[in-house]
């Protein structure tokens, strides 16, 4: 029997976004051309719409976040909902109110819709199970499961450099072990057709299973770089490693590190992405972050647009009828 994806409604539609894991294409890429219409916005004098006005969303982030929190909030300010910031470390859960005690109220309090970031892999689907049904949640990063938003948002700014997703090769680059950034990112390029995925790192940061994933696995980038049109370096996440997994910070950047030198052995229109936060002379050098060939920022800008986009479809509103690029 097919299980039941608790992300969407018994319309097929969303209703939470948790994971791409397990969605299909057309609706990743109605993400894509909903993020496309709302690239406008912020050329208009109001920067809003009244998409999601008197509705309440709130930002629950049991992690650190700079790009994703703020996106979330202003993505939601320009739809012109009511947000919240709950402040974890100063919430009534220090004085022992359980996770879902604290969600209770919040949904006493009306809202409709959780972001949800946390340390724990499946916290958001957790939350997703126990919510009233009229609430979505989105997933902004759980563990080192998934960061459906990154994946999208990357996505989306792949789209406007390349065009369709056919034909391309994307090499991810780094520590893929503890990256939900990864996953995600591997599981939205394949579904929307990329010829060819790479994942380069050292064999202690590679899971695995990631050959299962349908990508192609590299040990040495100098391999791994050949003619991609698509680099995204990745972190490594310090924290969520335990034990001897890298000999040295200076030797990573020597083996993995994208330098000038390195970035020549992709196609010559090859473009540069990081989810951030950039670590700067581990796995990637200043002059190839602040260099021609790098779309950092603009990630973080498009990050704007795709929230918009899946808020509102969660909420059940479009628009405008533009399209982006074709597929
Ligand atoms: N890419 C990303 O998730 O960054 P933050 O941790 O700053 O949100």
């Amino acid at each position: 029997m097919k299980r039941h994806n608790i992300q969407l409604n018994e319309a097929g539609e969303l209703h939470h976004f948790l994971d791409v894991e397990g969605l299909k294409r057309e609706l990743l890429v109605n993400i894509l051309d909903a993020a496309e219409s709302f690239t406008s916005v912020k050329a208009q004098q109001v920067k809003k719409v009244p998409l999601l006005r008197g509705k309440a969303i709130v930002n629950l982030f049991f992690e650190p976040s700079t790009r994703t929190r703020n996106t979330f909030e202003l993505a939601a300010k320009r739809l012109s909902a009511d947000t919240l910031n709950v402040n974890i470390s100063t919430s009534a859960t220090s004085k022992g109110e359980t996770l879902l005690d604290m969600l209770n109220n919040l949904e006493a309090m009306h809202c409709d819709m959780f972001v949800v970031r946390h340390a724990q892999s499946g916290a958001a689907h957790f939350i997703a199970q126990h919510v009233a049904p009229h609430i979505s949640v989105i997933n902004a990063g759980d563990g080192s499961h998934a960061h459906p938003t990154q994946a999208m948002l990357d996505m989306f700014t792949i789209r406007r450099h390349k065009g369709a997703f056919a034909d391309l090769k994307v090499a991810i680059v780094g520590d893929i072990l503890h990256s939900r950034v990864a996953r995600s990112q591997i599981h939205a390029l394949t579904t929307l057709g990329v010829t060819e995925v790479r994942v380069i790192g050292p064999k202690t940061l590679i899971p695995d299973d990631t050959a299962s994933l349908g990508v192609h696995i590299y040990h040495d980038i100098w391999e791994g770089l050949r003619d991609v049109d698509v680099v995204i370096m990745l972190r490594l996440q310090k924290e969520r490693m335990s034990g001897a997994l890298l000999p040295s910070e200076h030797e990573y950047f020597k083996l993995y590190g994208l330098s000038p030198e390195k970035l020549a052995i992709a196609k010559p229109d090859a473009i540069v992405m990081h989810p951030g936060p950039i670590n700067r002379g581990v796995e990637i050098s200043s002059e190839v972050a602040d260099g021609p060939q790098s779309v950092i920022l603009e990630q973080v800008s498009n990050g704007i647009a795709v929230r918009m986009a899946v808020m509102s479809i969660l909420m059940g509103q479009t628009f405008g009828k533009e399209k982006g690029a074709s597929e």
